[in-house]
C-alpha cells in the first residue's frame, strides 16, 4: 500500500510503479531509516505527541525490525514497497497497529530521505577510510622490502633516471594518504543533520532539532530546511574522492601491467589475480589490474551523472533526486573492491631484481649526471647538456653505456672529462645525491618509510 492514496481513485499503472518504486535499490538503507526513526519517535515524544508509554512501544517495535531487517536486507529488496521509508513504517504498522501511524507526524520523506542517505554515507566513509589505511599499510609494507630495490624511473615511459621501488610505492602511499584526508574533510563537511526540515519549509512541531541531530551522532542540524532537503553535495562529494581515488588505483594498476609485462619483466603477479587465456595456454594476464583500471570509468561517469541530475533543479526537492543512490552504491562498492583487489595484487607478488637493476643500468639514465659533472668542472649547464647529447649518441652508436667508455672517447666531446667521472656515473652514486627532502636517496625513502608507519600505526 501507497503512503499517499487518499488524494487518488485509479490505481498507479504497473509499469510507472516499476520505473517510480526505489526498493529495489534504497533498501540498502534499511538500517538508516529505522535509527532516524528512533530518533524522529524520541523528538515527537519531547513535544507531546505521542505519549511515553507510545514512545516505549514504538522504540521497541523498531529495535525488533532492525533486528529482522539485520538478518537478511537483501530480502527487502523485492517485497514490493514504494521505498524503504514506506517499507518501514508499513512493518512498524503492522507491529504496533494505528500508534506506528501516528510516527510520521511533522515528518516528510525529504527530509527522511536526506538523513537516511547522509547517515548511509557516514557509515560508509568509515570503512572507506580503514580500506584506504589498509592499502596504505600494504605499500609502505611493500616499500620497506624494497626501499633499495633499483628500477629505472620514466617520464613519457622513457627511462630517465634510476629510482627505487621504495620510492614508487612511496609515491602512491601520498597520493592515497591525500584520499584519505580528502574523505576525512568530506566526512566533516556531511556531518549535518536535516531530519526536522519537514517537506521543505521546516516542520510544525517546536521540536529541539540540535538535541536530534545530536542523538543521531550528527555533530550539528542544518541551518536552513529548503537547502537541507535538497543538498546532496555530500553526494558529488563522495563521488569526487571516489573519482580522484580511482584516478590513482588506475595508474598504480597501469604501472604493475607494464612491470609484470614480458617487456619490463619486474613483476611476476601471483597466480591468485591473474588470469590464463582461453586459447593460448603461456599467457597469464594482469585481469585484477586491468579491471581496477577500467572500473574507474564507471566511477567517474557517476560523478558526471549527478552533476548533470543536480545542475538545474529548482529547490527544493524533486524526484530527480531519487537518481542519487543507484550512481553513488555502485561507486562506493566499486571504490572500496578496488582498494581490496589493490592490497591483494600485492600479496606474493615476485619482483625481478636483476631486471629492474639491468633496465635502470640501460637508456642512458645516467647522462644527467655526466652533465653535472661537467658543471662541477665549470662548464655552464646548457653546454653541459649538449656535450652530453652528444657522447650519448656516440655511445648508442658503440652500443655501449656511458659507463663503458673510455676517457679518452668522453675526450672527443670534452676535454675536461678525467677518470674522476666514473664514480659519479654508478646507480649507488646517482640515488645518494638525491638526499634533499623528498629525493630518492636511500636515507630520504626510509625516514618516508618510518614517518608514514608512525602515522599508519596512530590510525586504529
Ligand atoms: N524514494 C524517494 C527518494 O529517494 C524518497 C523521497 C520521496 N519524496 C517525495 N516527495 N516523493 O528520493
Amino acid at each position: 500500500m501507497a503512503l499517499w492514496g487518499g488524494r487518488f481513485t485509479q490505481e498507479a499503472d504497473a509499469r510507472f510503479k516499476s520505473f517510480n518504486d526505489s526498493l529495489v535499490f534504497d533498501y540498502r538503507m534499511a538500517k538508516e531509516d529505522i535509527e532516524g526513526s528512533i530518533g524522529w519517535a524520541k523528538a515527537i515524544a519531547s513535544v507531546g505527541i505521542i505519549t511515553n508509554d507510545e514512545l516505549t512501544r514504538l522504540l521497541a517495535a523498531l529495535q525488533e525490525l532492525l533486528a529482522e531487517v539485520n538478518k537478511d536486507p537483501h530480502s527487502i529488496a523485492n517485497a514490493g514497497f514504494e521505498d524503504i521509508h514506506s517499507y518501514v513504517e508499513s512493518k512498524l504498522i503492522d507491529k504496533v497497529g494505528d500508534l506506528g501511524k501516528k510516527l510520521h507526524t511533522g515528518r516528510s520523506r525529504n527530509d527522511q530521505v536526506a538523513t537516511d542517505l547522509k547517515l548511509w554515507c557516514k557509515a560508509q566513509v568509515k570503512i572507506l577510510l580503514q580500506s584506504i589505511t589498509g592499502l596504505e599499510k600494504v605499500l609502505v609494507g611493500f616499500a620497506g622490502n624494497h626501499f633499495d630495490t633499483v628500477i629505472p624511473g620514466y617520464t613519457h615511459l622513457q627511462r630517465a633516471q634510476p629510482v627505487t621501488f621504495g620510492h614508487w610505492a612511496m609515491a602512491y602511499v601520498e597520493m592515497f594518504d591525500r584520499d584519505y584526508h580528502r574523505l576525512t574533510n568530506c566526512q566533516k563537511m556531511m556531518d549535518t543533520c536535516p531530519l526536522g526540515s519537514a517537506a521543505l519549509a521546516g516542520t510544525a512541531y517546536p521540536i529541539d532539532r540540535e538535541i536530534l541531530a545530536g542523538d543521531l551522532g550528527f555533530a550539528r542540524a542544518t541551518r536552513n530546511s529548503l537547502d537541507s532537503v535538497s543538498d546532496r553535495d555530500h553526494v558529488l562529494e563522495l563521488l569526487s574522492c571516489a573519482s580522484i581515488s580511482m584516478v590513482h588505483l588506475s595508474r598504480m594498476a597501469e604501472d604493475i601491467i607494464f612491470y609484470n609485462s614480458g617487456e619490463s619483466a619486474f613483476f611476476e603477479l601471483s597466480d591468485k589475480v591473474t588470469s590464463g587465456s582461453s586459447l593460448m595456454p603461456q599467457k597469464k594476464n594482469p585481469d585484477a589490474c586491468e579491471l581496477i583500471r577500467g572500473k574507474s570509468g564507471r566511477v567517474f561517469g557517476s560523478l558526471m551523472g549527478m552533476l548533470a541530475t543536480l545542475k538545474g533543479l529548482p529547490l527544493a526537492y524533486n524526484k530527480d533526486m531519487q537518481e542519487d543512490k543507484e550512481g553513488l552504491f555502485d561507486a562506493l562498492d566499486t571504490w572500496h573492491d578496488c582498494l581490496d583487489m589493490a592490497c591483494l595484487v600485492f600479496e606474493d607478488i615476485k619482483v625481478n631484481k636483476e631486471k629492474t637493476l639491468s633496465a635502470a643500468k640501460g637508456g642512458y639514465s645516467n647522462a644527467t649526471e655526466l652533465a653535472d659533472y661537467l658543471v662541477s668542472k665549470g662548464i655552464p649547464f646548457r653546454e653541459a647538456h649538449h656535450i652530453v647529447g652528444e657522447t650519448v649518441v656516440y655511445a648508442i652508436k658503440s652500443g655501449k653505456p656511458l659507463e663503458d667508455l673510455q676517457v679518452s672517447e668522453f675526450k672527443q666531446f670534452c676535454d675536461k672529462v678525467e677518470d674522476d667521472v666514473y664514480p659519479i656515473l654508478t646507480i649507488e652514486s646517482i640515488l645518494k645525491k638525491r638526499c634533499a627532502k623528498g629525493g630518492v636517496s636511500l636515507e630520504q625513502i626510509k625516514s618516508a618509510i618510518d614517518f608514514m608507519n608512525n602515522v599508519l600505526s596512530d590510525r586504529s
